[in-house]
């Protein structure tokens, strides 16, 4: 008989820490109207907390060019050096434009992948985006039009087109998909921003989300498929250009803009994990709220390799932690 093995190290768990840490520094700054500095918060707690984790990791979807963001920029080593070796994605604020509003449904997110297994966007901003839930998983061809995706769809959950909540973001750019969605007889779920939320969604229960369509941010889409896969859905992708020159540009790269991309092309490990933390309320996580002890946080935390999701609700008690951190969050 096989000896006991105890399950491995989740190293999922030690990123709620730092997703937590960036929801907070965001937060102090929600409904201020500033996005650069509520971002500017979230990555320096980030990158303060993940520099404190067991990891060798090294940012391939990060905060940009190092000259352009000295902080989590892509390519930048973090972690304190040691085994596991992993690729390493940020969005210290999904929906920068939503916390400096106050708006529902920011995030922020990590996600972690075994070493080489992440796609790298590149200079790519925008990919076309199907994505959907464990139900749904296999119903769906980026190819295909949108009508039989819904219908496929439509049998694959047994439910009627009529009732499908299709999440697309608000941008003029949708126009056309829009009308067909609704010509084909589903509902619209339209955000103004922040599809890894939206993508989540699709997954979650009862959440009224089905499917995301639409065209939304490369390195979005990557976290994305890091999440539903930990969740048992799926995400495609087609890169797109905003224009010839960047296909030009992207192409002499290597990348190709015809090429479908799988869940498994996005993140090929099937040992990844994710971690978000609402900044603001959302369909599935309550914001950040600031108490007199500190502040309250909700995470939801995925492992692919286990396919475990977590829910946390965190009590921050910030005059305990300052006694022995200077973690300002
Ligand atoms: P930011 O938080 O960086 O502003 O991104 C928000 C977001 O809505 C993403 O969730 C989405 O993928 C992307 O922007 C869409 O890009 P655009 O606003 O240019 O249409």
């Amino acid at each position: 008989m096989q000896p006991p093995s105890r399950p491995d190290r989740n190293i999922a768990l030690e990123m709620i820490r730092v997703t937590e840490a960036a929801a907070i520094a965001a937060a102090r700054w929600a409904g201020r109207g500033d996005k650069n500095a509520a971002d500017g918060a979230a990555v320096d707690a980030m990158r303060f907390v993940l520099g404190g984790i067991a990891m060798d990791g090294v940012v391939v979807i990060g905060e940009g060019e190092k000259d352009e963001a000295p902080m989590l920029y892509n390519g930048e080593h973090i972690g304190n050096g040691r085994p596991p070796k992993v690729d390493v994605a940020v969005d210290p604020v999904d929906g920068t434009t939503l916390t400096a509003a106050g708006r529902n449904g920011a995030l922020a997110v990590i996600a972690l992948s075994e070493r080489g297994s992440m796609f790298n966007p590149g200079p790519v901003v925008y990919m076309k985006k199907i994505a959907v839930g464990p139900r749904g998983r296999g119903a769906v061809d980026i190819n295909a039009s949108v009508t039989e995706n819904l219908q496929e769809l439509s049998k694959r959950l047994k439910k009627p087109v009529q009732e499908l909540g299709v999440v697309i973001l608000d941008r003029p750019r949708h126009a056309d998909l829009v009308a067909e969605v609704r010509e084909a007889g589903a509902r619209v779920l339209s955000i103004s921003d922040g599809d890894v939320a939206g993508a989540i969604a699709t997954g979650w229960p009862n959440s009224g989300a089905d499917i995301l369509l639409g065209i939304g941010g490369t390195p979005e889409g990557v976290i994305a498929a890091a999440a539903l896969k930990g969740l048992g859905g799926e995400i495609q992708g087609v890169l797109h250009p905003r224009n010839e020159q960047e296909r030009i540009d992207a192409e002499a790269l290597g990348y190709d803009f015809t090429r479908v991309l799988s869940t498994d092309d996005l993140v090929a490990s099937d040992n990844c994990s994710f971690s978000a933390t609402a900044i603001t309320d959302g369909d599935f996580l309550r914001g950040v709220r600031f108490t007199d002890f500190g502040a309250t946080t909700q995470s939801l935390v995925v492992r692919s390799r286990s396919g475990t999701v977590r829910t946390i609700e965190t009590f921050h008690r910030h005059n305990k932690l300052q006694e022995f951190t200077t973690a300002g969050f």
